[in-house]
């Protein structure tokens, strides 16, 4: 059994690999329920952005860019990670952002810099002591009243549905919340919800129909289904605002 990757340099150096780096997509996001995971959360997190029509938006440890290749209405968008490999990826899709190889722990953005700081499959990767640090730099370059957008897994789905994902990426440490505890995370750390919007509902069943074609016709039956179903959802997405510190 190989150790879990956990910590703030570890997590870092995991992705500092071009075979991690050049296996990302295919890994997370070939089968169907990945691909629709991936339509869904864009097109959330689009629908924020409309809403807020931001001046200013950070991608914050952009990856390969999956999720900003495919924003709007972000405004001068910023895009930064820590990984060399990663952003190579990203520069090949990205045209308009301003791609940086920074630490998302300390940025070097001046302060109330941001309208829209935005962070996937990220900050769930830190323990309690790390999300202090990283909530604490999100609010330090975000405007007041700016807004994050970030996603997280939920507590209450369980974990042999998680693990037929079936990929190493399941090592690194991965922090879930309930609707409840997100909301109190973040008050601690003084952002308040504004919207929060379920990913994959009823995923056990989305999981098996992806399994068991691969075929368009099965992903819009997926599509359907989502859309209908309105049990547990797999992900949430979010959209918080910064409030005065208490
Ligand atoms: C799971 S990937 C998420 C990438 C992208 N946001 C997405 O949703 O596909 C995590 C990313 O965090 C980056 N990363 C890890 N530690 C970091 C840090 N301290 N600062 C900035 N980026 C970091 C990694 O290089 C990797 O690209």
């Amino acid at each position: 059994m190989k150790t879990k990757i956990q910590g703030k340099e570890s997590v870092m150096d995991y992705y500092q690999d071009d075979e991690v780096a050049s296996k990302y997509i295919e890994q997370r996001y070939s089968s169907l329920f990945g691909k629709l995971r991936n339509e869904i959360e864009i097109k959330v997190i689009n629908s924020f952005l409309k809403y807020l029509n931001p001046k200013t938006t950070l991608d914050l440890a952009t990856g390969t860019g999956r999720i900003t290749k495919s924003l709007k209405n972000y405004g001068q968008g910023y895009a930064l990670d820590t990984s060399g490999e990663m952003l190579e990826h990203a520069k090949k899709d990205i045209n308009n952002w301003t791609l940086r190889k920074s630490d998302a722990f300390d940025t070097q953005f001046e302060d109330n810099f941001f309208d829209v700081v935005i962070s996937t499959r990220f900050i769930w990767h830190f323990d309690k002591s790390n999300r202090i640090k990283l909530f604490a730099e999100i609010r330090r370059i975000l405007k007041d009243n700016g807004h994050l957008i970030f996603d997280f897994p939920n507590a209450n789905i369980k974990r042999f549905i998680r693990k037929k994902a079936k990929i190493g990426f399941k090592r690194i440490y991965t922090q879930s919340w309930t609707t409840a505890g997100i909301k109190e995370e973040l008050f601690k750390n003084n952002f308040q919800i504004v919207s929060i919007k379920g990913i994959l509902h009823n995923p056990k069943i989305l999981r098996n129909m992806s399994d068991k074609s691969s075929s368009m016709v099965n992903f819009f039956k997926m599509k359907l289904a989502n859309i209908l179903s309105r049990k547990e959802a797999y992900n949430y997405v979010v959209l918080a605002i910064k409030t005065k510190e208490s």
